[in-house]
């Protein structure tokens, strides 16, 4: 079982490695910002409370995201692993779910703030199938059109310069008592983001989890 966390700074590329990584191993990519830019687009009750606080950049109430992992987690596709992103955020969200599965690997994400503002000010998501290009780095091969789904290519709300600040200095914050709760399960590992081939930084990964 390949119960999996990914942790790392906005823009380390924690959504680009799951959408590799889940063909390779078979398990739900989760992402608690993918699942509230859904609710959002939807219009369900979740996604009216929690636009705001994801446009200013700021968390969501631990109540509203912890309720929402849970209900996914219970899904039955999950039963044989699953590589959470952007989950737990605070201790108390790692508390949380402590209580309701087990967790296998912690992969932290170690990565430069210049490069994670380079990657940022770059990215551009299909709005149709949420594939995450950049205008540099990883291009779609028609401008504003995803490769995969044909959709319109946009530029996350958050995805500017006051909300990057804010997301950053949050992430700064709360990261260290995290690593710390899961440094003592002694499930932590550590992989090189800088590394400016995808590819690699998730062939990376895929060497952590599978020599354990
Ligand atoms: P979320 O969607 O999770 O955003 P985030 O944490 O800010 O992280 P990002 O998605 O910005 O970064 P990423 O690491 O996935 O980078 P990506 O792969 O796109 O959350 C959004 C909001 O939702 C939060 O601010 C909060 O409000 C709310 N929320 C979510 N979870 C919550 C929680 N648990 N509790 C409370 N609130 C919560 O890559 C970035 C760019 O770089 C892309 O363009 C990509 O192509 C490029 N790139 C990536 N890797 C490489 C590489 N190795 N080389 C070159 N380019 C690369
Ligand atoms: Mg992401």
């Amino acid at each position: 079982m390949k119960n999996i966390i990914l942790i790392g700074a906005q823009g380390a590329g924690k959504g680009t490695y799951a959408q590799i990584l889940k063909n390779d191993l078979n398990i739900p990519h989760i992402s608690t910002g993918d699942m509230f830019r859904e609710a959002i687009k939807a219009e369900t009750p979740v996604g009216i409370e929690a636009k705001n606080y994801i446009d200013q950049g700021q968390l969501v109430p631990d109540t509203v995201t912890i309720k929402l992992v849970d209900e996914r987690l219970a899904r039955d596709d999950c039963k044989d692993g699953f590589m959470l992103d952007g989950f737990p955020r605070t201790l108390a969200q790692a508390e949380a779910l402590d209580k309701i599965t087990d967790i296998t690997h912690v992969i932290i994400l170690d990565v430069r703030e210049d490069v994670v503002l380079q990657r940022l000010g770059g990215r551009i998501q299909c709005r149709n199938c949420g594939f995450i290009f950049h205008k540099t780095n990883l291009p779609p091969k028609v401008e504003g059109v995803c490769d995969k789904c044909s959709g319109e290519l946009y530029t996350r709300e958050d995805d500017q310069p006051e909300a990057i600040k804010k997301r950053l200095a949050i992430f700064y914050e709360q990261s260290g008592p995290l690593v710390d709760f899961y440094d003592k399960k002694g499930i932590v590992h550590h992989a090189d983001a800088n590394n400016p081939v995808p590819r690699e930084v998730a062939d990376d990964i895929l060497k952590l989890i599978r020599t354990e």
